[in-house]
């Protein structure tokens, strides 16, 4: 029979226990972690969240023949003295002087045998894990992860609201307004054929506070996109959002890197420098290939399509030929040995993945170019390659002659291949140095889509282009605006975005129009934005963290299902609760919803 507490209170936590406590007598309650019988003496060791105590049970001890029935994983109470370890104290452990000699135990529940052992090193397949997750959140590391993100959200309260920052809520159930991500809907029943949507952000809803003179908004809210997922996506996620009235992005850019010094000192014990770094959008994309830059190291891209502008080389020659044709470079410290066979297999192949045809190489040796592609330049061709990127002898030259987009991205996406293949950047952050964070500004206002053969809204409809670019949105030359937007990269992952809004009515419809949405589906869409904008809106801007990725980078965790308590998988699926599933067909006539399966090919 499993006891009720009954009064049994624990005094302490199972990581409280120290030499000062010798002599002590103490209550304490947890899981079983551990046991060994010993013949002469067994030992249990317990934990709770806080830390692990070790009980000792004596063979002449009347708890001993109930002790040696315990097993790993049973909720159990421990009352004893705190004696000293002796010469047997375990330095790595903070209750490693000490253990308890129990002189009373209490069985709350027993447990089953756990589907895979609970401790830090279990290699149990992640389905497993998934499917019992509540076992898996007590292994310390995943309980360590779920700790962080608590004190972390509690620290961004703290900070914002010294800050006369409100914590407001927005509406969950709101209206789908396609753009971005594709929404999870749900059915209205009162209103059949209708749906709502859940958010993909509160963007509206805390601009509309704005309007309503809120001045300043937080929330640790609660997203949805029912989009394709990775180890940095889910489709349910967190982002601490905010928002403020009559601000310049460096009025909010100032209070968002005060709350992220503030998360690092506290967690990490990191001091980080500020204010801190910014590079635009531009510059990012030419000396990094990529707009969400990894800054810890070097070796950055060289533009060297003004060498071959005329060449014979074929490869280099017909990428030029393509509209936007470029040719970008980066020059790899002899310190990394490069066979041809990482060269061509393996960082080839990531190029490939971001579109690239070929990654092109040659050597340096006594000063020349050697190998790869060197028999194909000229001498006026490797001279102005030596002299541009002034390469060491040992060096490697890798090259990605492509459109521009192509080009930056995939040799971007092999710079940081080779830093990760070569331990430049750690994986978890101990020092200023390991944490590369920068704020990448002034992003264009539009992307051209070739295939849907219209322009799309970088970050969203709502983001206002620079004062400076509006002679050209108002020429229609879209792909000349910038946008007021700012993206805080934290070691080459996206951690936020934000923007300055459009507050504007006139400006909104014509960023809409910009879009292709014309005046009737702006109103059928968006009649309360533009209402609102309509009746005093203040110029307003903010923007959004992703609270997920920040503590998966401050944990070093792998993946965001390691930061999350009940995350899905990449099939959105909780393998768990088996969400998502069938429902009676009752409630869907409810509904009035027909099902329309695919038919299987
Ligand atoms: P954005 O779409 O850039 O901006 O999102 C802000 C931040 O949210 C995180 N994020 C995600 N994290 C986990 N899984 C996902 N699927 C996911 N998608 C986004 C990222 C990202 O930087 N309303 C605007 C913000 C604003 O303008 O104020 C917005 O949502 O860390």
């Amino acid at each position: 029979m499993s006891e009720f507490l009954n009064g049994f209170k624990r005094t302490h936590t199972c990581g409280a226990l120290r030499g000062s406590d010798i002599g002590k007598t103490v209550r304490l309650v947890g899981w079983v972690q551990d046991y060994r019988n010993l013949g002469s003496f067994l030992f249990i060791v317990l934990r709770d969240r806080y830390g692990v105590t070790q009980i000792h049970i004596d063979a002449a001890s009347p708890l001993f023949e109930q002790a040696q029935k315990i097993r790993a994983e049973w909720c159990i109470g421990v009352e004893g003295e705190v004696i000293s370890r002796g010469k047997d104290a375990n330095k790595k452990l903070a209750t490693g002087e000490i253990e308890v000699e129990a002189k009373e135990l209490r069985v709350f529940n027993r447990a089953e045998t756990t589907p895979f052992a609970i401790h830090d090193k279990c290699d149990a397949d992640e389905k497993i894990r998934l499917k019992y997750r509540y076992l898996d959140l007590r292994r310390p590391c995943l309980n360590y992860n779920i700790i962080t993100r608590s004190k972390v959200t509690g620290i961004i309260r703290r900070v914002l609201e010294s800050k006369d920052f409100l914590d407001l809520e927005t509406p969950i159930l709101g209206k789908s307004t396609p753009e971005g991500a594709r929404d999870y809907l749900v059915p209205s029943r009162v209103q059949p054929g209708a749906f709502y949507a859940l958010p993909q952000s509160p963007q509206l809803f805390k601009q509309l506070y704005m309007v309503s003179g809120f001045d300043r908004y937080y929330q640790i809210a609660r997203c949805f996109r029912d989009e394709d997922l990775r180890l940095d996506r889910q489709p349910e996620f967190t982002q601490i959002d905010i928002e403020m009235s009559f601000i310049e992005p460096e009025d909010i850019q100032s209070i968002c890197e005060e709350m992220i010094c503030t998360i690092f000192k506290e967690i990490l014990d990191i001091d980080l420098p500020r204010p801190f770094k910014r590079i635009t959008w531009d510059d990012a994309m030419n000396l990094y290939g990529v707009d969400a830059p990894d800054i810890r190291f070097g070796m950055l891209l060289n533009d060297v399509t003004e060498i071959f502008r005329n060449t014979e080389f074929k490869l280099f020659a017909q990428a030029l030929e393509q509209k936007q044709g470029t040719i970008r470079a980066i020059c790899v410290p002899a310190s990394v040995k490069m066979s041809r066979k990482d060269i061509e297999q393996g960082l080839a192949d990531v190029a490939k993945t971001y579109g690239a045809k070929v990654l092109a190489w040659t050597k340096v040796a006594n000063g020349q170019l050697d190998a790869g592609i060197a028999k194909n330049l000229s001498d006026a061709e490797k001279t102005a390659l030596i002299e541009q990127m002034k390469p060491e002898d040992g060096a490697t030259l890798l090259f990605v002659a492509d459109k521009l987009n192509i080009a930056r991205n995939a040799l971007g996406r092999v710079r940081k291949e080779i830093a990760v293949k070569n331990n430049w950047v750690p994986k978890t952050m101990s020092k200023p140095e390991d944490v590369g964070l920068t704020w990448v500004t002034d992003f264009p206002m539009f992307e051209w889509s070739d295939e849907d053969n219209r322009w799309y809204a970088m970050h969203h409809p709502f983001t206002s282009p620079r004062a400076s670019d509006w002679p050209a949105f108002e020429r229609g030359d879209f792909g000349q605006v910038y946008a007021q937007a700012y993206d805080l990269v934290l070691n080459g992952i996206e951690l936020g975005g934000g923007s300055i809004r459009i507050h504007n009515i006139d400006v909104q419809k014509k960023v809409f129009r910009a879009l292709g949405i014309g005046d009737e589906e702006a109103r059928a869409k968006f009649s309360f934005l533009l209402d609102a904008l309509s009746f005093g809106a203040p110029p307003h801007g903010g923007l959004a963290f992703g609270l997920d990725r920040m503590i998966m980078l401050l944990t070093g965790a792998d993946s965001l299902r390691d930061v999350i308590a009940f995350p899905k998988t990449n099939k959105a699926a909780d393998l768990m609760t088996e969400a998502p599933s069938t429902v009676d067909s009752k409630q869907l006539d409810e509904l009035c919803i027909a099902h329309k399966l695919p038919t299987e090919e």
